[in-house]
């Protein structure tokens, strides 16, 4: 006996990274986490935050985050929406435009939430085994109610140009969520589709650039036509007071996120470096993280050796396509030497 929808029955859950407790010693590489503080307004905001905002409900449009994301982003503050995360938009746009019938289209792999949301809905997926940039003719004629494109893509770390992303959003006649979780460590970003397609939502979060991962703060940008939709399946209060007053502290700091992203990029580049004399192969990544394969394709091996070595990578043992790679978030310099020295040790 069972008391949920059969499709709910039927489908496995999204499974997060591992997250050790706090306390414990571990270089956590697995869950593309910042390695550095955020910024110090943000962190000064919990600091000071007026316990009289816990007593009451808070904002449920969060206009002052909403504001300083228009501030910094140029977006008219109406063609946002927040989200307790970026997740949280993924699933409103779920509940808003999926159901039994609908055709939801994603390239594979990438982040395997787009799947669990249709499977929820009891939507029809269409997983195409490609990469987006060249593939768009596919994309196209498939012309889903919905078409997920996470660019940069987890977990490649590839990037969509605007231009491919542009070319797609004219072609099709249902709505494209770009998923712009990494744009903080790309070369370009395709926020100005929101304001040029009608059918085009651009989802941003706090958690990677911004070093929140834990407060849970992400938005949408889109057109009025799509948010209204989006509002009607929000919850009602769905980023809280406190959440809401970081985040609005970290985006007006713009510096220090911008440092940031420069130090995690520079170091991209470092560990790739590394990583490929050492024979591994990876694709271009343009986001906070490298999927390699190692050199005899040993990618679990791999895997357990560090974790017995206190460092967690993630592994993505229930997708075959994944089986020889793993994918390591960029740490700071001192993780990131630890775990050269580590693959070293293992593959040695
Ligand atoms: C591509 C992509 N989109 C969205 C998210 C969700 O991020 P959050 O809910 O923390 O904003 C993630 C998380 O790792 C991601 O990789």
């Amino acid at each position: 006996m069972s008391y949920f929808r059969e499709n709910i029955d039927a489908m496995t859950p999204y499974v997060p990274g591992a997250q050790p407790k706090s306390g414990q010693k571990i270089i956590k590489l697995n869950t593309n986490e910042n390695p550095y503080p955020p910024a110090p307004g943000a962190i000064e905001a919990l600091r000071t935050f007026d316990p009289e905002g816990l007593r009451r409900y808070p904002d449920p449009m969060a206009q002052d985050f909403r504001q300083a994301v228009s501030d910094v982003l140029d977006v008219p503050a109406d063609r946002i929406i927040p989200g307790n995360g970026s997740d949280d938009i993924l699933v409103m746009i779920s509940r808003a435009c999926l159901e039994p019938g609908k055709k939801v289209v994603y390239t594979v792999p990438t982040f395997e939430f787009y799947g669990v949301q249709a499977n929820i809905e009891n939507a029809t997926k269409v997983p195409l085994d490609c990469d987006p940039a060249d593939s768009i003719e596919l994309l196209a004629a498939e012309d889903a109610d919905v078409t997920f494109i996470a660019s940069p893509n987890s977990p490649t770390g590839v990037l969509t140009s605007t231009e491919v992303l542009n070319d797609l959003a004219g072609r099709l006649t249902g709505l494209l969520v770009i998923d712009e979780a990494y744009a903080d460590f790309a070369s370009e970003n395709a926020l100005e589709l929101a304001a040029e397609h009608d059918n085009v939502a651009v989802l941003r979060t706090l958690s990677k650039g911004y070093s929140l991962a834990g407060l849970r703060m992400g938005f949408a940008i889109a057109p009025p036509t799509i948010l209204e939709g989006l509002i009607k399946t929000k919850a009602i209060y769905n980023v809280d007071a406190i959440a809401c007053a970081a985040a609005t502290a970290a985006m007006a700091d713009q510096d220090h996120k911008n440092a940031n992203a420069r130090k995690v990029i520079a170091s991209r580049e470092a560990l790739g470096d590394q990583l490929a004399e050492l024979g591994f192969t990876f694709p271009p990544s343009q986001a906070n993280f490298l999927l390699v394969r190692p050199p005899t394709g040993n990618a679990r091996e791999i895997y357990e050796g560090l974790k017995a070595r206190g460092i967690l990578v993630r592994y993505f043992q229930y997708q075959e396509i994944l089986a020889d790679k793993l994918r390591i978030t960029i740490g700071d310099d001192e993780q990131n030497a630890s775990l050269v020295a580590a693959l070293k040790e293992i593959m040695a």
